[in-house]
């Protein structure tokens, strides 16, 4: 899949660390939507069905759920930050500000539960899957989507000094957030199986990036977060960074973006999913 979509605007002075944050999700959810809402309507998202939509971002999934499941069901939109649940007016959506490892989700009553791009960065996503499987009823399904950093390639046509500065800033963001696993992706169809779950699937989505494009942006947004960290850590230098933002805005970058893993599967009633099994894996 190549990336088409209009160029955003990217010039302009940016005005907050929070504006940021909202056009960096706003734009992965237009990469990432797509594909996630195919995949949850091919899982069997229905009217009446009580749903949990963790880590909700810009809440574009939320929405759909809430809609999909209609008045007859629910949704429950949680994370850290949930200023753009807070702005859907559906009747049939919950909202909680919420640490997935440090306060317990209601358990066994969700039909499915949706989280993307959440699992990788957390201390201890085995923590987080343990809380996620606890919160199903039996037959409910989950929907994880998670990053996987393996395919980050840049396009060969770029010339060998520019190919590689980008795999330095590339492999400085894989390693500056501590804990965070950029080969978490690849690992997540496992778990489910690991715990348990049934009817398992996965399925790996990639394009290609583009500078000036919504996935140049994505990338110059995510590093514009990161800049100071990489510095304060010594791993690039502010010149570094400064030619890789400015290269985001140039249509000559083009690199293949990480995959997007996609994980499935279900708990089969009366079984639980073995958790203990996982804990101790
Ligand atoms: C990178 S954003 C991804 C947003 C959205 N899922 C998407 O893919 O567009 C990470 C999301 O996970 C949530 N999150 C991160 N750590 C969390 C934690 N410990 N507990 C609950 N939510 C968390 C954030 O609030 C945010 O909504």
């Amino acid at each position: 899949v190549v990336d088409v979509s209009a160029p955003p605007q990217v010039a302009g002075a940016l005005a907050s660390d929070r504006d940021i944050q909202h056009e960096r999700l706003t734009l992965l959810a237009e990469l990432l939507d797509p594909g996630t809402l195919r995949l949850l309507d091919a899982l069997g998202v229905q009217a009446g069905m009580r749903c949990l939509a963790l880590g909700p971002g810009c809440a574009a999934v939320a929405g759909w759920l809430c809609r999909r499941v209609g008045p007859g069901g629910s949704v429950l939109a949680t994370g850290l930050e949930t200023t753009a649940p807070a702005r859907l007016e559906h009747h049939n959506l919950e909202i909680r500000e919420q640490d997935l490892l440090a306060y317990p989700l209601p358990e066994c009553v969700f039909d499915l539960v949706h989280a993307r791009v959440l699992l990788a960065s957390l201390p201890d996503p085995r923590a987080g899957l343990l809380r996620i499987f606890a919160s199903l009823k039996p037959g409910g399904r989950v929907l994880l989507e998670e990053m996987d950093f393996v395919s980050v390639a840049p396009d060969p046509s770029l010339g060998t000094d520019t190919r590689r500065l980008l795999a330095r800033v590339i492999g400085a963001q894989n390693t500056a957030l501590p804990g965070f696993d950029p080969q978490y992706g690849r690992r997540l169809a496992g778990e489910l199986v690991t715990a348990g779950l049934v009817s398992t699937g996965c399925e790996g989505r990639a394009s290609v990036w583009q500078g000036g494009r919504t996935g140049g942006r994505v990338w110059q947004l995510t590093l514009l977060q990161q800049r100071d960290a990489l510095i304060t850590a010594g791993l690039l230098t502010r010149e570094d960074i400064d030619t890789v933002l400015e290269l985001c805005e140039n249509p000559r970058l083009r690199l293949i973006s990480p995959i997007t893993m996609a994980a499935w599967g279900h708990w089969r009633a009366p079984a639980k999913p073995r958790l203990s099994t996982l804990a101790r894996a």
